[in-house]
């Protein structure tokens, strides 16, 4: 394992992060001991030509066809299991209707799979999860570099299957950094709702543009590593995106995706800075720990004005919500070699050794005294 060296951008874990955090809160000076932070689908579709602007089945870009028809992805969730798109080819054709039947075969991707799941809280840990009827949302993947920033990593040490891996990690932290954007774009529609200041509103809105600049970054490095992707469609159901109902439900909602899911995010990418070697990873990840720490500051902000203005009834529910925040039975396996880990990947273990260090360090002390 790398050497870890703590420095200034290891913000999250610091005391200081934590006298910071209180002090917004109204507790400044309380507990100032307290540091802080297999498988394969194949389907079949049948293509109009004249949709097509084909004239036969061989002049049709079949790939093209189909990645359309399933809003342009080359990745599809199906039940809680990521596919990606494989192969394409047409099987048949019926000329007198001007149609050809298409066969594509999508080939299960465990490691993005996770991206299928229901996710906890605490448990999506790249920027807010965009989180629908209980669900962290993201949207599917296609080739493109739209979204890639230039991001010159080092890296001539690297094998293919290393690259593989690392330009994974990235793709799913771009997808998730991405939905972050949406989950901002909510909470300000939320905190509009609810009369929220405009300083809220002003951090919101830089937040959800921090946002945009994350996804590009990482989705940066996933195609300096392997193939450039972005993301398409992100797809809600019935195209629309509900607001909290009431006070308490935007302080329940913003406690679960700010304080704990970006607290914990400004951990990780801490945890991965400490270990990270590569110049350019090292510049991104500062600034993920730099930008979530701040995003989880607004969170709390937002916790403070909620539990102000609505008193004992979001103070119930949010003590509820802080009395289950755990991240047991997640992030408990695996081990990651130092030239991954120079590359910003680090274990599951490692992450939810700091995760469960961030609850009980950082989260629960600040709950503590917001709540009393
Ligand atoms: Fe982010
Ligand atoms: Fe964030």
């Amino acid at each position: 394992m790398a050497a870890r060296t703590i420095d200034d951008s290891y913000r999250p874990f610091s005391t200081r992060f934590s006298r910071h955090i209180r002090s917004i809160l109204g507790g400044a000076g309380i507990a100032a001991t307290v540091a802080l932070t297999g498988c394969q689908v194949d389907e079949e579709y049948v293509v109009s030509l004249d949709e097509q602007g084909a004239d036969t089945c061989e002049e049709l870009d079949a790939d093209a066809a189909v990645r359309g028809s399933v809003g342009l992805s080359d990745y599809r969730c199906e039940g809680a299991e990521y596919y990606g798109l494989d192969t394409v080819e047409v099987v048949s054709e019926d000329p007198e209707f001007g149609e050809c039947t298409v066969r594509a075969t999508w080939v299960h991707d465990p490691e993005l799979s996770a991206l299928c799941a229901p996710s906890p809280p605490g448990t999506a840990v790249d920027g807010r999860p965009l989180v629908v009827a209980e669900q962290a949302r993201v949207a599917t993947l296609r080739r493109g570099s739209r979204w890639s920033a230039a991001v010159p990593i080092t890296g001539l040490e690297l094998n293919d299957t290393q690259r593989a891996t690392l330009a994974k990690r990235w793709r799913v932290a771009g997808l998730y950094e991405h939905a972050s954007i949406a989950s901002f774009a909510r909470f300000t529609l939320d905190l509009m709702v609810h009369g929220a200041p405009p300083e809220l509103l002003l951090a919101a809105q830089k937040a959800a543009a921090d946002e945009i600049r994350h996804a590009r970054m990482c989705f940066g490095l996933a195609a300096a590593y392997g193939e450039p992707v972005e993301p398409a469609n992100l797809e809600l159901p019935g195209s629309s995106l509900p607001l909290s109902e009431s006070l308490v439900q935007l302080a329940v909602d913003t406690a679960k995706e700010g304080c704990i899911g970006e607290t914990l995010a400004a951990i990780r990418a801490a945890e991965q800075l400490a270990r990270a070697k590569d110049p350019a990873v090292r510049t991104v990840l500062r600034a993920l720990v730099q930008d979530e720490g701040e995003h989880a500051e607004l969170a709390w902000r937002t916790l403070r004005w909620a539990v102000d203005t609505g008193g004992e009834p979001v103070k119930v529910a949010l003590r509820a919500v802080f009395a289950e925040v755990d991240v047991q039975g997640f992030f408990e396996a695996g081990e990651v070699d130092e030239t991954l880990e120079a590359h910003g990947l680090i274990a599951d273990a490692d992450v939810g050794r700091a995760l469960r260090r961030g609850i009980e360090r950082v989260i629960l002390p600040a709950a503590e005294v917001l709540l009393g």
